[in-house]
């Protein structure tokens, strides 16, 4: 079998995920690692893919690779300036290699919750953000909710120290590496299609993500619970390359910005809802969800915050300033 065989079969077994494509339509490639249809992003691409291919049927077509079957979120960056993928919502976790600006999100405890995440993209600053790797090639179209962030492991986390001396997953950015060392464990940065693997065989004890992606990737089967952190933002930027947005011709450009915004619009409002009826099936299933009493929390805060001091530099003291007032 060759590699192109292979390539075919795995592009065939995304299957609903991709549309079929008329002669002389614009295909339009999205990737991205999640799954389609119980999580924030896979339904807005989903959502997006169904209002292309209906309301610019003849001109354009999208097909979405949903599930790391394309591209994992370490590979999809450099593919897209090659210019063989065209869309993409890596989580902002993942454009260190592009710019430093984004690092405000994985800061802990940075936002109170999502209406705060949700104001500060939206200010000018936020949106000054879209154009930030406008140099390396990289345009940011939106910002796509998923939530806040929950730690599991192996053992109960009810105070920080529980964590220490443990093994984390954490996604490849240097912020979520220093919170974990904050906490005395150690950091292991990892693609997002191997954790269930990695906790499941030990090569990690713990990890933290939102509870859609805790859910749709079933690591609370892996896990001996989940604590209700909220200690920290998981979301995304839908990018495309410079090349090719300004290679369309205007009008086609036009609309599927248009398009795009309506469909950041209706799902960032359902965000919350996705990640709470995940939390829901969680419990169902019969996963373990812990709470943390007050105290817990602020032990967690004390022992995360000072990340903060140490990317200062690089994300701006006026930029946390800024996102402190929206918590206000
Ligand atoms: C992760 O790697 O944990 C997330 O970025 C995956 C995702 O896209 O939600």
């Amino acid at each position: 079998i060759t590699a192109a065989a292979t390539a075919m079969a795995l592009v065939l077994s995304a299957g609903a995920g991709v549309a079929a494509c008329d002669d002389g339509e614009m295909v339009i490639k999205f990737s991205h690692v999640t799954n389609t249809d119980k999580h924030p992003k896979g339904i807005a691409a989903s959502l997006l893919q169904q209002r292309v291919n209906d309301e610019m049927n003849g001109t354009a077509c999208m097909e979405v690779f949903p599930n790391s079957t394309l591209y994992n979120d370490d590979q999809v960056l450099e593919a897209m300036l090659q210019g063989d993928v065209h869309l993409a919502a890596p989580s902002l976790s993942k454009f260190e290699k592009y710019t430093k600006q984004f690092r405000i999100f994985d800061l802990p405890f940075m936002f109170k919750n999502m209406d705060a995440v949700n104001a500060f993209q939206a200010s000018e600053t936020g949106q000054a953000m879209l154009e930030s790797m406008a140099r390396r090639g990289l345009l940011g179209l939106a910002f796509w909710h998923n939530g806040l962030k929950q730690f599991s492991a192996n053992k109960p986390l009810l105070d920080p120290s529980d964590a220490a001396g443990l093994k984390f997953r954490v996604q490849t950015s240097d912020v979520l590496v220093a919170q974990m060392e904050a906490l005395g464990a150690s950091p292991q940065p990892m693609a997002f299609s191997e954790v269930y693997g990695a906790l499941q065989t030990g090569v990690v004890d713990g990890q933290e993500n939102t509870w859609s992606n805790i859910y749709g990737q079933k690591f609370f089967e892996v896990q001996d619970g989940i604590t209700e952190t909220n200690h920290g933002v998981l979301d995304y930027l839908v990018v495309t390359s410079v090349e090719w947005w300004e290679g369309l011709d205007e009008g086609v450009r036009d609309q599927l910005g248009t398009i795009l915004m309506e469909v950041t619009d209706t799902r960032n409002s359902e965000s919350e809802a996705v990640n709470q009826q995940a939390k829901q099936s969680i419990l169902e299933a019969g996963g373990e969800v812990r709470q943390l009493t007050d105290e817990q929390r602020t032990a967690w805060v004390d022992a995360m915050k000072p990340v903060w001091t140490q990317f200062e530099a690089d994300v701006g003291a006026e930029n946390i300033a800024a996102a402190q007032e929206m918590n206000a």
